[in-house]
C-alpha cells in the first residue's frame, strides 16, 4: 500500500487492491451497518447508553482503488460514518505519521464526534486506549494490519477488557496467512529463521511448530497447512472465551491465489449470525465467483 497526496489539506490516500474493498471493507461495513440501516452491530447494540470503535491499524482515512480512480473510504472513515446509531467514540491508531496526520485532517471535518488518534505501534498504543475505553459498553475492533504486525497479546488484551458478566470487545482480524505466515515458514527448516516472529504472532508457541515439523514430514498438503493456521488461531480466540467464531473468510487475489482470512469473534450469538451471513454472502464482484460453498474453498 503505497501512500500519496491527494491535495486537500493533510489529507492523503493509501492505494489498496479491488478485493481489500469488495470483500474486506464492505464485510466491516455491512456488519456495522451503513447499508441503509442495516445490520449490524450499531443497531444491535441502539438500547445501551455508548458504543465504541476501535481501529488498531487505520490507514490515511481513504483509499484508491489500484488502476482505477476510484476514491473510497478506508476503515476509520466507514465507521465515523456509520449509524444510526453513531459511535459514541471512535480509536484510531496508526504508526504512519503521515497518515495519523491525514486522520487529523478527517477529524477536524468532524468537530462533533468523539475521536481519540494515537500515532504508534498499535501493540504499544492499545494499552493507551484500554485505560481510557469503558469495560461494561458494546466495543467493536477491526484489527487490519498489512502482515505480521499485530501481536497475540495485542488480541489477549483486548478479549480480557471487559467487566464480569458483560461481551468482551468484539473483534474483526486480519489474520494474514499466505500474505505472512506461511512465507516465514520455509519448506527446508535450517533455513528458519523467523520463530520469534511467529511465537509473538500465533497464540501457542508450541502449537505453530507442531504444524511446521508436521509440514516438514510431509504431513500436509500446501491447503491443508493453510487451514491448519487458521484452525490454531481460532482455537486460541476460543481460549480467550470467544464463544463465537463463524467460518472465517479467505480473501483470493483477482487470479484466484490465496491471501488472508478474515476472523470474526464475538460473545455474542446475534452478532454471529449477523456477521456469518455477511461472510457468506457478500461477493467479490471483481473475480470469477467460485462454484464452491465459501467454507468449503480453503
Ligand atoms: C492494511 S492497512 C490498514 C487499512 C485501513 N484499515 C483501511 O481500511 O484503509 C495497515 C495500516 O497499518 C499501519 N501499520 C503498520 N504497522 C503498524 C503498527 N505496528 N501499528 C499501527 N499501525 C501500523 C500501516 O501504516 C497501514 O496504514
Amino acid at each position: 500500500m503505497s501512500v500519496e497526496r491527494v491535495g486537500a489539506g493533510n489529507k492523503h490516500v493509501a492505494s489498496v487492491n479491488p478485493w481489500s474493498v469488495d470483500e474486506k471493507l464492505a464485510l466491516l461495513s455491512c456488519y456495522i451497518g451503513t447499508q441503509h440501516g442495516q445490520g449490524g452491530f450499531l443497531k444491535a447494540t441502539r438500547q445501551a447508553p455508548a458504543r465504541y470503535y476501535i481501529d488498531l491499524f487505520a490507514g490515511p482515512g481513504q483509499n484508491q482503488v489500484k488502476g482505477t480512480d476510484q476514491i473510497v473510504d478506508g476503515s476509520p472513515l466507514i465507521a465515523l460514518k456509520a449509524g444510526p446509531p453513531r459511535f459514541s467514540h471512535l480509536y484510531w491508531v496508526e504508526a504512519k505519521r503521515r497518515s495519523a496526520a491525514s486522520l487529523e485532517a478527517h477529524q477536524r471535518e468532524y468537530p462533533d464526534r468523539g475521536i481519540t488518534i494515537l500515532l504508534g505501534n498499535a501493540n504499544e498504543r492499545v494499552d493507551d486506549v484500554l485505560r481510557t475505553l469503558p469495560r461494561k459498553a458494546p466495543t467493536f475492533a477491526f484489527l487490519d494490519p498489512y502482515a505480521s504486525e499485530l501481536d497475540w497479546q495485542t488480541v489477549v488484551k483486548l478479549a480480557r477488557h471487559k467487566a464480569h458478566g458483560f461481551p468482551k470487545i468484539e473483534l474483526f482480524i486480519l489474520f494474514a496467512v499466505d500474505t505472512a505466515y506461511l512465507r516465514l515458514m520455509p519448506r527446508a527448516s535450517w533455513k528458519m529463521r523467523y520463530q520469534a516472529v511467529l511465537d509473538r504472532v500465533m497464540p501457542d508457541p508450541e502449537g505453530w511448530r507442531r504444524l511446521y515439523d508436521r509440514r516438514a514430514a510431509g504431513g500436509y498438503k500446501p491447503q491443508e497447512i493453510r487451514r491448519a493456521m487458521l484452525d490454531e488461531y481460532v482455537a486460541g480466540l476460543r481460549s480467550l472465551g470467544y464463544k463465537w467464531v463463524p467460518a472465517p473468510r479467505l480473501i483470493f487475489r483477482s487470479d484466484g491465489h490465496p491471501l488472508y482470512f478474515l476472523i470474526f469473534a464475538s460473545d455474542h450469538k446475534a452478532g454471529n449470525d449477523i456477521m456469518e451471513w455477511y461472510l457468506k454472502h457478500v461477493q467479490q464482484s471483481r473475480r470469477q465467483p467460485s462454484l464452491l460453498n465459501y467454507a468449503d474453498q480453503y
